[in-house]
């Protein structure tokens, strides 16, 4: 049996994609820019698609862009014209690696975080008004943040980084690939201009994601062809992909409010288990980063116990966990983000993610806390003489 604890990295798509995702290659596959009746038929489906995506972020149908993905997302808003663009220090590298590319160049900016993984607003001011100094009035200004920090599950304020970027007269760009599934998302009233997600983080396949991008803002093409998505997305769009994204997102609006109840008693219960909700700790030392954190995302700092070796054992036992991003991972160089929220160089080595879905279950947590304790023994008793 495996016991699947790496849902940051992706999740297992649901019965209910894999259906959708066969009826539509068996019964839809005709290309949906072609015009035979057929071919009409699939590019009303992918229309539907867009009007359900629309009404779970809540914007217009003609504001969903169809990509790949949400590092292609990402990159589309970035390499567009903007002057001046700001991220976070613990952005997702299709964000923090991509401002080197991102714009004109005037300027980009990394903007410091709190322990708790939360971007300093006062830091952010400070920022935006250096730029309100330097640079010209009309320069386009872009913030980019993830809503929910990919290896540490911390969340963002949106509504107050929101208020402060239009106050400063910058656009807002929220990377959601962490918390489409656990967080609200109103893109009106939290004031976001573009939005990212990508399908294979939510019950989905890889292939497919989406983008927002607010009525009016102009954005500039990476992909040059046909006239799909309103030309900014050339490429016959995969459209059983789309229909599967579009149900999906639909199914989940309707099970919100028992999909919360399962994470949450998910989390908790590891928590519990591990007992660092009562404090009395089943591992020394043991300790979660990150605050505001999403459920479905504990980051664990367990002191020298190397990362690496321990999910090497827990693999071994069927369970699967990871050290840091699935894109950093294997790397062994400590992590960006956790350096960024102050950990030490050996903290961050020591420092595994649990991530999980609704679908997890009980028998998992038992699999997962077990192969745990057991492994962080196997390699204490190990390492014992490192410490002297
Ligand atoms: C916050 C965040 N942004 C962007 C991405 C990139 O998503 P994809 O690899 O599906 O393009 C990920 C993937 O881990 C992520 O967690």
């Amino acid at each position: 049996m495996i016991s699947y604890f790496d849902c940051a990295a992706t999740t297992k798509p649901t019965e209910q994609v894999i259906k959708d995702i066969e009826t539509g290659m068996r019964d839809y596959w005709y290309n949906p820019s072609s015009t035979s009746e057929e071919s009409r038929k699939v590019k009303l489906q992918i229309e539907h698609a867009r009007r359900q995506v629309a009404d779970f972020i809540n914007c217009k149908p003609e504001e969903i862009i169809f990509t790949s993905g949400a590092t292609e997302s990402n990159n589309l808003v970035m390499r567009s014209n903007w002057d001046i663009v700001m991220c976070s220090a613990i952005d997702h590298p299709s964000i923090y690696r991509t401002m080197a590319w991102s714009s004109f160049n005037l300027g980009n900016y990394y903007v410091p975080v709190s322990s708790g993984g939360q971007i300093n607003l006062d830091k952010l001011e400070a920022v935006l008004k250096y730029i309100e100094i330097n640079y010209v009035h009309d320069d386009p200004r872009l913030m980019c943040v993830s809503y929910v920090n990919n290896e540490i599950g911390s969340t963002e304020n949106i509504y107050e980084i929101s208020k402060l970027i239009h106050h400063y007269e910058g656009r807002l760009f929220v990377d959601a690939t962490q918390a489409i599934e656990y967080r609200d998302i109103d893109v009106q009233s939290m004031g976001i201009d573009m939005l990212s997600a990508s399908f294979h983080k939510f019950g989905g396949v890889r292939g497919c994601g989406f983008l927002y991008v607010k009525e009016g803002i102009k954005l500039e093409p990476l992909l040059t062809g046909g006239h799909q998505e309103n030309n900014l997305r050339a490429g016959t769009e995969p459209s059983y992909l789309i229909t599967a994204m579009g149900n999906r997102l639909e199914e989940m609006q309707k099970t919100k409010a028992l999909r919360l109840k399962v994470i949450g008693d998910i989390s908790w219960s590891i928590k519990k288990k591990l007992g660092l909700i009562d404090g009395n700790k089943i591992i020394e030392g043991i300790k979660q980063n990150g605050e505001y954190c999403s459920p479905h995302i504990i980051s664990l700092t367990i002191p020298n116990i190397p990362a690496q070796e321990l999910i090497t054992l827990m693999d071994l036992d069927g369970v699967i966990v990871s050290a840091g991003s699935a894109c950093s991972s294997g790397e062994n160089v400590p992590s960006r983000v956790l350096k960024a929220i102050g950990l030490t160089d050996d903290e961050a080595r020591s420092t595994i993610r649990i991530s999980f879905d609704e679908f997890t279950t009980e028998k998992d947590v038992e699999n997962l806390i077990n192969s745990l304790t057991k492994n962080v023994q196997i390699l204490k008793e190990l390492h014992m003489d490192d410490e002297k």
